[in-house]
């Protein structure tokens, strides 16, 4: 194909999985890895042997690191991933978040307007159904109004409009994809779903006893990741750029999660108590779940459901991994590690 690709966030879970199925097909893969005091490389380890796989140092606070990356690179394709993309901790880190989500996606439109690339280069940026937040109608899609509910949100909400406004102003090919959750072997140890997995492997090796979390009763719309990264490539294919929900148009809650997850590895849970107090425990009356209030959110998005409809008829992609089978992948893993 002899294309090349920038992609920013190549560490976390959706740049490996993105590496990967631009390197099967074919392109020169570029990645953006921040420095840090010890290796953060695990998910694109197995890649580094592969000479089209290029990694670069950097960092979405820097903007004339970006600019040299970039001018060096001349990409055809940037998929801007990076981020602070954990919301509770943006509540902690709202400055750095706003700096890195907000402004950094305005870095990488300047850097490819002042390098003037923008005939060249398409840009997918990566939003999020946290712009809907406090929904105002179920399911969201592309016409919904935002109403984000955490820094993180927020700053993402300025990163969807300066990529829309760079296309309107300066006729720049900037996709914005609005991905409602996704999940898989490789998500970071500190959201929900991995959590969840993570402890039940612990408790069932004995280093753990109970599984603390938070609102067991938020819904999301949770698909596997690897789909998600396929609609990405798909929307800078296309002939315009353009807003794209991708979801599954299914909602579950934290307790179904964690429902399915414990059944995968062969423990049926049931739940006693109410609020604070609620627990899960075993057939053998074991507490093996609590609710800790410290993971409570200042502000919380109760409920999300994304319908998908637009990315169907246009991009003509529609997720292929159902919640269960999401689950069972997951624990699956786990167990096996
Ligand atoms: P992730 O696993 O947390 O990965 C985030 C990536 O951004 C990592 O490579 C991280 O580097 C990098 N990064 C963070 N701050 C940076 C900075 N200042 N400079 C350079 N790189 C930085 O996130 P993900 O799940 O793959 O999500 C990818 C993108 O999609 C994010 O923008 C996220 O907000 C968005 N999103 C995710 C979901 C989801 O459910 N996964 C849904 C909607 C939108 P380190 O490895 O060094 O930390
Ligand atoms: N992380 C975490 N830890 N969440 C918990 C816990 C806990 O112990 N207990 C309950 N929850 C609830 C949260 O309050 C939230 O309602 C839900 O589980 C999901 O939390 P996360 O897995 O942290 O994900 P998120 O939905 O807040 O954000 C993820 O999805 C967004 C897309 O909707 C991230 O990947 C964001 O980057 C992404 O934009």
């Amino acid at each position: 194909m002899n294309r090349t690709a920038l992609i920013t966030g190549v560490t976390g879970q959706d740049g490996s999985y993105l590496s990967e199925l631009l390197l099967e097909k074919g392109y020169r893969v570029h990645g953006l890895v921040r420095r840090s005091s010890s290796f953060n490389r695990k998910r694109i380890d197995h890649l580094r042997s592969n000479e089209d796989f290029i990694l670069h140092y950097g960092d979405m606070t820097d903007s004339s690191n970006l600019i040299r990356i970039i001018k060096t690179i001349e990409p055809d394709e940037i998929y801007h991933l990076a981020a602070q993309s954990h919301v509770q901790i943006s509540f902690d880190v709202p400055e750095y978040t706003a700096n890195t989500d907000g402004l950094g996606t305005l870095r990488i439109l300047e850097a490819v307007r002042l390098l003037g690339l923008v005939e060249r280069t398409r840009i997918y940026n990566a939003c999020t159904s946290e712009l809907y937040g406090e929904v105002k109608e179920i399911p969201q899609t592309e016409n919904t109004p935002f109403h984000p509910r955490s820094p993180y949100g927020v700053a993402k909400l300025y990163s969807f409009w300066i990529a829309k406004n760079y296309r309107e102003a300066y006729g720049m090919f900037n996709s914005n994809g609005i991905l409602f959750n996704h999940e898989s072997p490789r998500r970071g140890e500190n959201f929900v779903t991995r959590k969840i997995t993570l402890s039940i492997k612990d408790i069932l090796d004995g280093k753990m006893k109970i599984l603390s979390l938070g609102n067991i009763n938020a819904k999301r719309d949770w698909g596997y990741a690897p789909d998600y990264v396929e609609a990405m490539w798909l929307m800078l294919q296309q002939d315009e750029a353009d807003d794209y929900v991708i979801s599954t148009n299914e909602t579950h809650s934290v307790r179904e999660f964690v429902e399915i997850a414990f059944r995968e590895a062969g423990i049926e849970i049931t739940w006693e108590g109410e609020g604070l107090k609620e627990v899960g425990i075993d057939p053998n009356g074991n507490v093996l779940v609590k609710i800790d209030p410290k993971y409570f959110r200042p502000s919380e998005v109760d409920h999300l459901r994304g319908d998908p409809s637009k990315a169907k008829k246009e991009l003509g992609w529609e997720p292929k991994t159902d919640f269960r089978t999401l689950v069972r992948k997951m624990m699956k893993a786990e167990l096996e590690q």
